[in-house]
């Protein structure tokens, strides 16, 4: 039995699987249940006790040779697949979901279409900007606290290169670049040095708007926010301009919407005052024309800026801003029937 044993083992050695056809007759010939080595291992049950050792020994010698042969060639072709139609050209695909368009972009471009169809072109600025474009151009006074290292990331190597906190630096680079009349709306990220919370982010998206004629009022500016909310929010919609203070506008206002939840009536997305706050405005002030070489005394505008989630919040009664930044599939493909 030993020779024979020794044989085999020569044979399988002197073999070369060339082929998935070779390997299954292989398998067939030597390790399958009616195989070979399953047949030796019965021929073993009547050998006399004391020749039990060395042969069984032998055996598996032989059975551990073929299964390696085997598996050498299994892992130079690419997987135990026996299967001779890799190829199943009639198989159904793998199905691949769609993705989804982000609700910031989704909002950010319907604020745009609102006032592209009025008029206004898009123009971009860098997100990494100098004192100049952020503030010193808008009108900050040297220590206006929004200056202070609290709310701007600046680079600690040169503290005149800072992150834009908000787009209305974009209207300066516009302003210094073209003559009125002006009418442009300035989508883009902002950053902000604020702890991340449900309702603060770092990082966040604004759209700005500006508009400069001459004889460019307040009227106009109230026209076309009065506009803007009823085509975003619904036409029921309501406005109200209320007295605020910004660097670069002169008069400031806050634009507050009736609340597009209860309608009015009151409810906690507006704190049971029936109104909400989504924007801020006013008239440019001239100090600013000035700034960027526009005559002050012929021309006037407006110019406004908001964020986007904060809409795009209220459009879908979504209570905390850091969904937005989560890439949660779980969110966002609630969003895929939205566009
Ligand atoms: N830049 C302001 C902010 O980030 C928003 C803003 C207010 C923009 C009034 C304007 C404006 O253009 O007129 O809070």
């Amino acid at each position: 039995m030993l020779v024979k044993i020794d044989q085999i083992i020569k044979e399988i050695q002197s073999l070369s699987l060339k082929s998935r056809d070779d390997a299954d007759s292989f398998r067939l010939r030597y390790l399958s249940k009616k195989g070979i080595i399953a047949d030796l291992f019965t021929e073993f049950k009547a050998v006399p006790p004391d020749q039990k050792k060395l042969l069984g020994q032998r055996i598996n010698e032989l059975k551990k040779i073929a299964q390696e042969k085997i598996d050498s060639y299994l892992t130079s072709a690419g997987g135990p697949s026996s299967d001779k139609h890799e190829m199943d050209l009639t198989r159904p695909g793998e199905p691949k979901p769609p993705g989804s368009r982000h609700p910031v972009s989704i909002v950010r471009k319907e604020i745009i279409d609102i006032f592209a169809r009025v008029g206004f072109v898009i123009s971009e600025g860098p997100e990494i900007e100098d004192d100049w474009h952020v503030f010193s151009a808008l009108n900050f006074p040297q220590d206006h606290p929004a200056r202070d290292m609290q709310d701007t990331f600046f680079i600690r190597r040169n503290p005149d290169i800072l992150l834009r906190t908000h787009t209305s630096s974009v209207q300066v680079r516009v302003m210094e670049k073209q003559q009125p009349p002006i009418r442009t709306i300035s989508p883009g990220r902002v950053f902000r040095n604020e702890a991340i919370s449900a309702r603060a982010h770092c990082i966040f998206h604004q759209v700005e708007g500006l508009y400069i004629d001459e004889n460019v009022s307040f009227a106009d500016l109230r026209q076309v926010l009065f506009y803007f909310s009823r085509e975003m929010f619904g036409m029921e919609t309501r406005i109200r301009l209320r007295p605020s203070f910004f660097p670069f506008t002169e008069p400031s206002a806050e634009l507050d919407i009736s609340c597009s939840i209860c309608g009015g009536k009151g409810c906690n997305v507006c704190k049971y005052t029936g109104w909400v706050e989504i924007m801020g405005c006013g008239m440019v002030d001239p100090n600013v024309l000035d700034n960027c070489n526009i005559d002050s005394d012929k021309y006037t505008g407006y110019a406004f800026g908001m964020g986007v989630e904060r809409i795009a919040m209220l459009k879908y009664q979504i209570n905390d801003l850091r969904l937005f930044f989560e890439n949660d599939r779980r969110f966002l493909d609630q969003f895929s029937a939205a566009y």
